[in-house]
């Protein structure tokens, strides 16, 4: 996670950014210290790269990158107001030891925002901020099977915010973010889908945290509480409004740094 001191709407690259609304730096603060201590108390450790002026987007870590294992390969940005932020993510995973593994320059791809490893395979989305040349790269660079599911819903401008695995079997999906070919793949690859509802998709329910058995989620409806807790989930609400108005949720503000894609390619 990366603390919000530099966070702010300072221009518009997705529709819920507008720059005439103001973030409130204190609330900001407050919920972002609140998702970082429901994360603790969920079981995760956190660790925190260093927040900088003139990039208020790098608080949204999940698209620093894909990680994989011991490697990380880092986004290559569609929006030139976020693409200062590669230098900085990369610096903090190669002072880690972690080998880094470049994308080529000509292909946009935006990390774990736009690329979820579930059932084998790395699911990964394309069209408004990832190129679907960049999954064959993906694939080549980490040893991954990827399948592609295209976003035709602008709202829904990362896969993060359509498809949020859970465990093994499970995952949250919101098929108004795909097209029928993509609605395919998911039904395919997912034995017991959550099907968020139109409404609840739009409350970023999909952009939720999971660790083990705990969901942290921006907001949580009923009917979907009620299913996770019918699974054995225990769901943990975090109010980020402050991020939503950048168009981020909790997941967003994240990066799993415990994944090791399955290597089903040699
Ligand atoms: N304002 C950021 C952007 O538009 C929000 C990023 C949200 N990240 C995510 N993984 N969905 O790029």
């Amino acid at each position: 996670m990366c603390p919000p001191n530099y966070f702010g709407v300072l221009y518009e690259i997705n529709p819920w950014m507008h720059r005439e609304v103001t973030v409130e730096r204190d609330a900001a603060q407050a919920e972002w210290e609140g998702l970082r201590s429901t994360l603790v108390q969920a079981g995760a450790e956190v660790e925190v790269l260093e927040p900088a002026a003139e990039v208020p987007d790098l608080v949204f870590t999940a698209n620093a990158g894909v990680v994989n294992a011991s490697q990380f390969v880092p986004s290559r940005f569609r929006h030139p107001e976020r693409q200062a932020e590669t230098a900085l993510d990369s610096a903090w995973f190669r002072t880690r030891g972690y080998q880094v593994s470049e994308l080529p320059e000509d292909v946009c791809q935006e990390g774990a925002g736009d690329a979820l490893p579930f059932g084998g395979v790395l699911l990964a989305g394309y069209r408004f901020r990832s190129d679907a040349a960049s999954h064959a790269y993906l694939s080549t660079l980490t040893g991954a099977a990827v399948r592609s599911v295209e976003l035709v819903d602008e709202r829904f401008y990362h896969l993060d915010l359509t498809f949020c695995p859970l465990d093994e079997r499970r995952a949250m999906v919101a098929p108004l973010g795909w097209d029928r070919y993509g609605r395919r793949v998911v039904e395919a690859l997912v034995p017991e889908p959550l099907v968020l509802e139109d409404e609840e998709a739009l409350a970023f329910c999909a952009n939720s945290v999971v660790v083990g058995q705990r969901v942290v989620m921006p907001s949580c409806p009923v009917r979907v509480g009620r299913q996770l807790e019918a699974w054995g989930f225990e769901v943990m609400v975090c109010p980020v409004s402050e991020f939503l108005k950048a168009g981020g949720g909790c997941r967003c503000l994240t990066l799993a740094l415990d994944v090791v894609l399955a290597a089903t390619v040699d």
